[in-house]
């Protein structure tokens, strides 16, 4: 992580006596912190921003094929028309996470070796762990980026978002990538017309940048409630059901949902959700420029964004109906369409808002200060871009062969080879069979 040297710390804003920090909690020694200390404020931008879709769609018209639907229900009930499907299994969270990554770069102008912190929200990530932020990390060659998933579904990316700006704005941090990225195609029940005619595959990237310029993300609002958590739910594959057969041979390692609760559940949050943070950065529902809601339904955003906000619906940008609901991506991907087709001018109030399994919620609004327009591709610097992601491949490569190495041979050239290293069993005592060194993977 970058050290600043611009710590906030002893500058804060007073805090109004211990009763601020709880009543047990020691008062801060104002008599001990330096006197004055020059700090400059910073604030969170997004500089940079990508997406990346698999090129395999299905519409609604291929989805009457499998299940019991209709191309009207789907439309009428949802917005969609149709989404991408991750059908070749090399295109997984991480690789549409990584090329989503290296536009998001690209337009900042940023190479990967700059960014302190990589933020992945995902709900289906690579493995319970590595985190998929790491494979991420690797793939850029981001060599001095901290790097973690995070879980909080549908409303991970403005989660992120969240964490980005703390990081930065903490000075802990200058470049911070955040992720949407998803492969929800892979833990839908194809069988399930209640959920598979949803749901669709994707990822959308931000870097977020430090700056002395204020505006950027100017307040976040995140918010929980547990006692949903059956709402929307992955029952299998976690500690509390480990995959089994019998878990595979009932379909529970597929999505599971009661739609209308998590449809009553997002028409109150979004609207409270989005007042809230537009009334924290100062704003009313009538100064936003633009609304990038989470991509679930049209439906859910009519009745929240565009009945309780009463926001104009050429404010709202939606995408649902070419992508269906991408989860964490769906809002970066949104995003960087609603920048495409010039919906988003610097000096724009911004909000985003979603909501998701848990059950969570998070909204952000922005003052959006970054210029929007297409820079010519200079072939020199994507030439060199490019390189540097073969240097990063080799990098991993050279790295993983370097462990190899150092797990064949004995680290202790006195101690015995491995071969003649015995295991003993604590129930007999007896020995057991010589360890063999692990296979080349
Ligand atoms: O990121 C968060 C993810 N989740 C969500 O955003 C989900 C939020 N909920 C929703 O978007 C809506 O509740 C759904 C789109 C899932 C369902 O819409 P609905 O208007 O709430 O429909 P419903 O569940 O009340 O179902 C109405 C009927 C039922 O038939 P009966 O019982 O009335 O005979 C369903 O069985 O529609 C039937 N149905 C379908 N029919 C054709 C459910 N799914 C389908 C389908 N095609 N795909």
């Amino acid at each position: 992580m970058a050290d600043t040297g611009n710590s906030n710390r002893e500058n804060s804003a007073p805090l109004n006596g211990a009763g601020a920090l709880g009543a047990s909690a020691p008062a801060p020694d104002s008599a001990s912190a330096p006197a004055t200390r020059e700090y400059t404020p910073r604030f969170a931008h997004i500089v940079g921003w990508g997406y990346q879709v698999p090129s395999k769609v299905i519409t609604n018209q291929d989805l009457e094929q499998i299940v019991d639907t209709s191309d009207e229900w789907i439309r009428s009930r949802t917005g969609i028309a149709e989404r991408h499907v991750a059908a070749d299994p090399k295109e997984t969270t991480s690789s549409l996470a990584i090329a989503a990554a290296r536009k998001a770069l690209e337009v900042a102008d940023v190479p990967a070796a700059k960014v302190d912190l990589i933020i992945c929200a995902t709900t289906t990530p690579e493995y319970s762990f590595p985190a998929t932020a790491c494979l991420i990390q690797d793939a850029l060659g981001a060599v001095n980026a901290g790097a973690f998933d995070l879980s909080a579904a549908c409303s991970g990316f403005v989660y992120g978002l969240s964490m980005a700006r703390g990081q930065i704005i903490a000075g802990d941090a200058e470049y911070v990538l955040v992720i949407g990225a998803e492969t929800l195609s892979r833990i839908v029940d194809w069988t399930d017309r209640e959920t598979c005619v949803l749901f669709g595959d994707g990822a959308g990237a931000v870097l977020v940048a430090a700056s002395e310029v204020p505006g950027g993300i100017l307040a976040c609002e995140l918010g929980s409630d547990g006692s949903g958590g059956n709402a929307l739910i992955l029952p299998a594959g976690g500690s509390a059901l480990p995959t089994s057969l019998e878990t595979v041979s009932s379909g529970q390692h597929y999505v599971k949902m009661d739609g209308k609760a998590v449809f009553r559940f997002a028409t109150r949050v979004m609207a409270n959700a989005t007042r809230r943070v537009l009334e924290r950065a100062g704003y009313t529902p009538a100064d936003v420029d633009l609304v990038v809601p989470h991509q679930a339904n049209l439906r859910i955003i009519q009745n929240s964004v565009l009945n309780q906000l009463k926001i104009p619906e050429d404010r709202v940008f939606v995408n649902l109906q070419k992508y269906g609901n991408t989860s964490t991506a769906s809002i970066p991907i949104a995003l960087c369409e609603a920048i495409d087709a010039g919906k988003l001018h610097p000096g724009d109030t911004v909000v985003f808002v979603g909501f998701g399994a848990g059950l969570t919620w998070a909204a952000c609004c922005l003052d959006w200060r970054t210029p929007v327009e297409r820079r010519s591709t200079d072939w020199w610097k994507a030439t060199r871009r490019q390189a540097t992601y073969g240097a990063a491949a080799a990098r991993s490569v050279f790295k993983r062969a370097v462990r190899w190495v150092y797990d064949v041979l004995p680290t202790d050239p006195e101690a015995p080879a491995r071969e003649d290293v015995r295991e003993r069993t604590p129930a007999d005592g007896k020995e057991a069979a010589p360890v063999k060194p692990r296979e080349k993977s």
